[in-house]
């Protein structure tokens, strides 16, 4: 049961990225354009750094698989891409190990092909401290992921029905992980309410994974006889709505969820995300042609993001955060109706280049 759901997790994801139209929510984020901002290339830095993590580059392949054989490959294959590019990776949920212990090869190989790299256990938000510990061992992980997935599991056949032992439950895992703690969403996003709880419950960074990309009510929905909780797609807030609204939260962010290129790297790094992770994209790029598809794809985006920052002039993805944006459409009244000043952050390079002027920098 768990390895069909697996392999139809992935089919019905890639199905409907085909489907999708090509447009969200990023595209209500512009740069405002300053043609005489730019810097050299050699100057910028791709390197990221939060809640005790340091990565040397701000993108990462999110979760996604395993517990199948089919998915086993996909992950080896993950791991591989991952490797040659330096590019942090997340395992797919590990619960299926957690209860079958024969499928451990297809988590494994994340790390066995990747001996080196960053890689990031997943388990969700009602797995005991000691299987924590048991999908943290299983391959050696840097970090872990704990997935909150409401609108998921709601529509889901067999989903859970019970959600008020999460918090606690993340509370207790995060003290006892020994590893930073990264709570994520799956494609619904996390509220600054949220984000604000997170930080309180011991998390080190949390991930937004907003609207706009893979969408988990969908795919469940999918999988219902009667298909009856169609009301359902589309749920949540959109990965650059999330980043706006938990800006001030006082905890770390990533983001994912809808991120289609190196343009959108940008947006949400200078929408206050430390990294920015993307899942189906990626997947159906290794499908569609493979492990060197995957690799030009990934150095393709770490290229054209250091360009994007050349043109814009942000040394560091940090700096990003420093450059005049434009909120349109629908997340401008979003930011009206929740509080976030949009001005202020249409002007904010002024106060960046007095505080360069005052440090004397050449910049
Ligand atoms: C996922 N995602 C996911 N997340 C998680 O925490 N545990 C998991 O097991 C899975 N499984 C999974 C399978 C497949 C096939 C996909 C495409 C995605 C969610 C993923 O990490 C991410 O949050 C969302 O997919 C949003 O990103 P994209 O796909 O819009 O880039």
């Amino acid at each position: 049961m768990s390895a069909q759901r697996k392999d139809d997790h992935v089919r019905l994801a890639i199905e409907q990225h085909h489907a999708r139209s090509g447009h969200n929510q990023f595209d209500e984020v512009s740069f405002i354009h300053h043609a005489l901002a730019g810097i050299d290339r050699p100057e910028v830095s791709l390197a990221t750094a939060f809640g005790g993590i340091a990565w040397p580059v701000p993108v990462y392949i999110n979760a996604m698989t395993g517990g199948s054989v089919k998915t086993g490959v996909i992950n080896r294959d993950l791991a591989v891409a991952a490797r040659e590019t330096g590019v942090p990776l997340a395992s797919g949920s590990m619960n299926a190990y957690l209860k079958d212990p024969s499928c451990a090869g297809t988590f494994e190989v994340l790390r066995t092909e990747n001996p080196d790299g960053f890689v990031m256990a997943n388990i969700n938000a009602t797995t005991s401290v000691d299987n924590a510990r048991r999908a943290i061992d299983l391959i050696r992980a840097d970090a872990l992921q704990i997935h909150i997935n409401t609108a998921q599991e709601t529509p889901m056949p067999e989903g859970d029905r019970s959600f008020s032992s999460w918090a606690p439950q993340i509370e207790r895992i995060a003290a006892a992980a020994g590893i930073p703690v990264i709570v994520k969403e799956v494609g619904n996003g996390l509220s600054r309410q949220s984000v604000l709880r997170l930080r309180d419950l011991g998390a080190a960074a949390a991930d937004v994974s907003g609207r706009g990309g893979t969408d988990f009510a969908r795919i469940e929905n999918g999988r219902r006889d009667l298909a009856d909780y169609s009301f359902l797609h589309g749920w949540g807030q959109s990965t650059a709505a999330c980043l706006l609204d938990a800006q001030d939260a006082g905890l770390p962010l990533l983001a994912s969820g809808g991120v289609r290129h190196p343009l959108d790297v940008a947006r949400a790094l200078a929408l206050g995300a430390r990294a920015v992770g993307a899942s189906a994209g990626f997947l159906r790029t290794l499908l569609d042609g493979g492990v060197p598809a995957l690799i030009a794809q990934l150095t393709a985006w770490l290229d054209q993001l250091a360009a994007l920052q050349t043109m814009l002039g942000a040394r560091t993805p940090a700096d990003l955060t420093h450059c005049d944006l434009l909120i349109h459409g629908e997340l401008h009244s979003f930011c009206a109706d929740r509080g976030v000043d949009t001005r202020r952050l249409a002007q904010r390079s002024n106060s960046f280049e007095a505080l360069h002027e005052m440090t004397g920098s050449t910049r």
